[in-house]
C-alpha cells in the first residue's frame, strides 16, 4: 500500500489520503461592493475540481481576517456574515465528495496593499489610488513597497482577536481545519523575523518575544476552535540567511523554526506545513525539486510534530517516497495541482493504488 493513499487522523478528524491541496491566492474575489472578499464561482470551480481530482484535503488560499490585512483588493475574506455564509456552499461541495475543507487565515502585514500579480507586476498600490496604510512589527518596508506603521500594542491585540474570530467564522462555514499563515513574509513572520521586527518591546528583540505574536494568534484560535479538529500552522522555515546560506544578514533559521515548533506543539497546533522565503527580496533561494523537505523533516524527528512537506513535490514516487521514508507526514501541491488537477487520481494509478472515489466517473 503506498502511503500517499493512507488515510492520517489528527485530534478527531480523519484525512482520507496525504496528498492535499496547498493554499494558493486566487485574486479573484470581488473588490468592492458587499460581496467584497466573498468567494465567486472561480473559487467555487477551482477548489471543486481538485476536491473531485481527489486531494484529501483542500486549503482555502490566504484568506484576510480583516480589509487591511489582504495581500490585494482582490483576496478572499472572512471577516462579515456574508463571506462566512458564501463559503458554505464550497465547504459543503468538498465535503460531498470525501475531501476535507480547511482554510488558511492571514494578515499580509507589510505586503498588504498591492496588485494582483497580473496587474503591474503585483506592484504596492498607493493610498491615493484605493490602496490602504500597511501595518507591520516595525516600520521596515519591504522592498520598494511603502513604509508601514507600526502596530501599537493595542493594534496588536486587536489583530489577534481577528484572528479568532475569522476561525469562529470558518468553523460555521463549515472547515475543518484551520491553518494559520505564519510564512512568505506576511505579518506573522515579520514578527518573527529580526530582519522585519526591529521592537524593543515584549514582541521584538529575543526569539521568545519575536515568537509572542504568533503564539497569541494560535491560542486565541485555539480558545475558539473545537478540541476534536486540528490546527494547522504554516511556517517560513528560513529567511535563507546567515545559518541557512553564505548570507550573513541575520534572519529567521531551521534552527529557530524548530524552537518554533515545539512551542506551536505546546500551544495546540496539530501540524506545521513547511515553507520558506518572501521576507527577503533578495535571498539566494536554492530552489530544486523537494528543496524545502529537509526543514519539515527537522521539524518532525526533533519535536514529533506531524508536518506537512511543501515545494516542488511533482512526481507521484518522489511524494511517496518522502512519506515512506518518513520525512514527511503528508505532502501539499501547489502549481502541480493548477497544471492537473486529476494529479491524485492520476498518482494512484502510477502507484499501483486502486480508485474508489468518484462514482460517477467510475466508467472511464
Ligand atoms: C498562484 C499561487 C498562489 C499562492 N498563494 C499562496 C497562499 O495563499 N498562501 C500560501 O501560504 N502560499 C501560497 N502559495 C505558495 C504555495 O502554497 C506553495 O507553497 C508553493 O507554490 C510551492 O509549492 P509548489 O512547488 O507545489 O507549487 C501560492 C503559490 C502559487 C503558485
Amino acid at each position: 500500500m503506498s502511503k500517499l493513499f493512507e488515510a492520517l487522523t489528527l485530534r478527531g478528524l480523519t484525512i482520507p489520503n496525504r496528498v492535499w491541496m496547498a493554499p494558493m491566492c486566487q485574486y479573484s474575489a470581488d473588490s468592492a461592493g458587499p460581496d467584497t472578499g466573498a468567494p465567486q464561482d472561480w473559487h467555487f470551480q477551482h477548489l471543486a475540481s481538485r476536491a473531485v481530482g481527489g486531494a484529501g484535503l483542500i486549503l482555502v488560499e490566504a484568506t484576510a481576517v480583516s480589509p487591511e490585512g489582504r495581500i490585494s483588493a482582490l483576496d478572499l475574506g472572512l471577516w462579515n456574515d456574508r463571506q462566512q455564509q458564501t463559503f458554505r456552499r464550497i465547504t459543503a461541495f468538498l465535503e460531498s465528495v470525501g475531501t476535507v475543507p480547511g482554510i488558511q487565515l492571514a494578515h499580509a502585514g507589510r505586503k498588504a496593499s498591492t496588485n494582483s500579480p497580473w496587474t503591474d507586476g503585483g506592484s504596492a498600490v498607493p493610498q491615493e489610488r484605493g490602496g490602504w496604510q500597511t501595518l507591520a512589527p516595525s516600520a521596515v518596508p519591504f522592498a520598494g513597497n511603502p513604509i508601514p506603521a507600526e502596530l501599537t500594542t493595542d493594534q496588536i491585540a486587536t489583530v489577534v482577536q481577528q484572528f479568532a474570530d475569522a476561525a469562529r467564522r470558518a468553523l460555521s462555514a463549515g472547515f475543518k481545519v484551520v491553518e494559520v499563515h505564519g510564512a512568505h513574509g506576511y505579518l506573522i513572520h515579520e514578527f518573527l523575523s529580526p530582519q522585519s521586527n526591529t521592537r524593543t518591546d515584549a514582541y521584538g528583540g529575543s526569539l521568545e518575544n519575536r515568537m509572542r505574536f504568533a503564539l497569541e494568534v494560535v491560542d486565541a484560535i485555539r480558545s475558539v476552535w473545537p478540541d476534536d479538529l486540528p490546527v494547522f500552522f504554516r511556517t517560513s522555515a528560513t529567511d535563507w540567511l546567515a545559518g541557512d546560506t553564505a548570507d550573513e544578514r541575520v534572519g529567521w533559521t531551521g534552527e529557530d523554526t524548530v524552537r518554533l515548533a515545539k512551542e506551536l506543539q505546546a500551544h495546540g497546533v496539530d501540524l506545521l506545513d513547511v515553507s520558506s522565503g518572501g521576507n527577503i527580496p533578495d535571498a539566494a533561494i536554492p530552489v530544486a525539486p523537494g528543496y524545502q523537505v529537509p526543514f519539515a523533516t527537522a521539524v518532525r524527528d526533533q519535536t514529533g510534530l506531524p508536518v506537512g512537506a511543501v515545494g516542488l513535490i511533482t512526481e507521484p514516487h518522489q511524494a511517496d517516497e518522502i512519506l515512506a521514508a518518513g520525512q514527511a507526514d503528508a505532502v501539499l501541491l501547489g502549481r502541480q495541482l493548477l497544471r492537473d488537477p486529476y494529479w491524485p487520481r492520476h498518482a494512484a494509478t502510477a502507484l499501483d493504488v486502486e480508485w474508489a472515489r468518484t462514482k460517477q466517473y467510475a466508467r472511464a
